[in-house]
């Protein structure tokens, strides 16, 4: 069922909470890459611009003790972010409290606030990991301070924490409304079409190292891609499955049988590598060469070979839905990035097609290689857009009322 959206709510001089995903790279107080606070932007800027005074709350890492409190506070994002908007952003260095509820309570319409850190809630109580585990007391709390929740993150969806699970049950309970802001409702819309009702050809393709991370996606695709092209260090395990040497290179043992059964069960649709770029040691600075399919003993297959982009690049030529999620090889050496790359500017380059990239190595990856623009959808999901991919539901979504 379609989920209620942000402007289908009144926000006019409304208390707007509202869940971000702000957990961006961050290393002495500069942030890395602020993708995922752009992205939030248009739902900010719309509450914001109808009358609503918009109160932002996130996550940023994983907060295990109160040394961690230093490195992971919010305070650089709300620089960033009024940096980004042209308008200031009220930091406040709490996320529960006096100080807290003096600042909402001296908002006006339209104006920015971003709470402290979520996860800071996960140390020094009596509950434990109180934002992570649900607390349902601070859910409702959460909850107290606004007249609306709005859910944007996406990145989070996979997660049932306080504040994104919580506070719409409390919502809910309170019979406030609970809606998906615009980047929730982007990363629904491409990512569920893709899923649900690919226009095909659809074309698979996965990369990365184990295939541990992606059986839940191959075993949700097979029936739905036309082709689900595998590379990366999980393509290992699949050729040594068909009873291809492999040298050293990366490799899951426990993982053979299944792969034998998935290759079983998809047929001639899982497309695997031909040949390979490998090395003896896992380097920038090995000597490397091209192999054909099979590795010798003392190399590793470190990217996919030429006549392996020709395949993989024929079997995109003609799609018209693609999702990919991984990289092809150790791109972030510059001597086993080209398969990657190409791959990359093949998505770039395809006319009329939706082409979709989860989070990640691979949204990096089309990035550096500056084709990002080029892609229909990029998701600013890591963990969230891979168990979409795999066709559960998430809790972050599934809480967000139905039109
Ligand atoms: C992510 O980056 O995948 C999300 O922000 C969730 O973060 P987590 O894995 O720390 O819960």
């Amino acid at each position: 069922m379609a989920k209620l959206i942000v402007s289908d709510v009144d926000v006019k001089d409304k208390k707007v909470l509202m869940r971000v995903d702000f957990n961006v790279p961050i290393k002495g107080g500069v942030i890395g890459n602020d993708n995922r606070i752009v992205a939030a932007i248009p739902t900010i800027k719309y509450v914001s611009e109808n009358g609503g005074k918009v109160i932002l709350l996130s996550h940023l890492g994983r907060i295990k003790s109160d040394d961690d409190k230093k490195e992971l506070t919010l305070a650089p994002v709300a620089k960033k972010l009024s940096e980004l908007m042209g308008k200031e952003v009220v930091f406040v260095p709490e996320n529960e409290g006096k100080e807290l509820e003096s600042a909402i309570d001296a908002m006006k319409d339209g104006d920015i606030l971003l709470m402290e850190n979520t996860r800071f809630q996960d140390i020094d109580n009596d509950f434990g990991k109180r934002e992570s585990k649900n607390d349902p007391k601070l859910g409702e709390y959460w909850a107290s301070l606004g007249d609306v929740f709005v859910n944007d993150a996406f990145g989070t969806a996979h997660r049932a924490h306080a504040s994104n699970v919580g506070i719409s049950t409390a919502m809910k309970a309170a019979n406030k409304p609970v809606a998906a802001g615009y980047l929730m409702e982007k990363e629904i819309k491409f990512l569920g079409d893709a899923v649900d009702n690919p226009v095909h050809p659809f074309v698979t393709i996965l990369g990365g190292a184990k295939v541990s991370d992606k059986i839940g996606v191959i075993e949700n695709l097979i029936p739905k891609s036309d082709h689900i092209i595998i590379g990366g260090g999980m393509a290992y395990t699949f050729l040594a499955a068909q009873g291809h040497k492999i040298g050293k290179s990366l490799f899951e043992e426990d993982k053979l049988d299944l792969a034998k059964e998935l290759l079983q069960k998809a047929g001639d649709k899982i497309v695997l590598p031909v040949d390979h770029v490998i090395a003896k040691e896992f380097s920038n600075d090995a000597d490397f060469e091209v192999s054909g399919i099979d590795i010798p003993d003392d190399y590793m297959g470190l990217d996919i070979g030429p006549k392996s982009i020709e395949l993989f690049v024929s079997k995109l030529n003609d799609a018209k839905t693609v999702v990919w999620n991984g990289p092809m090889g150790a791109f972030e050496m510059s001597n086993f990035a080209k398969g990657t790359l190409e791959i990359g500017k093949t998505l770039g380059k395809l006319q009329g097609a939706t082409t979709i990239i989860g989070g990640g190595d691979s949204a990096a990856a089309a990035q550096d290689l500056g084709v990002a623009d080029q892609i229909t959808h990029i998701s600013t999901g890591g963990g969230a857009s891979l168990e979409y991919l795999e066709g559960k539901v998430l809790p972050g979504i599934d809480s967000i009322s139905d039109k």
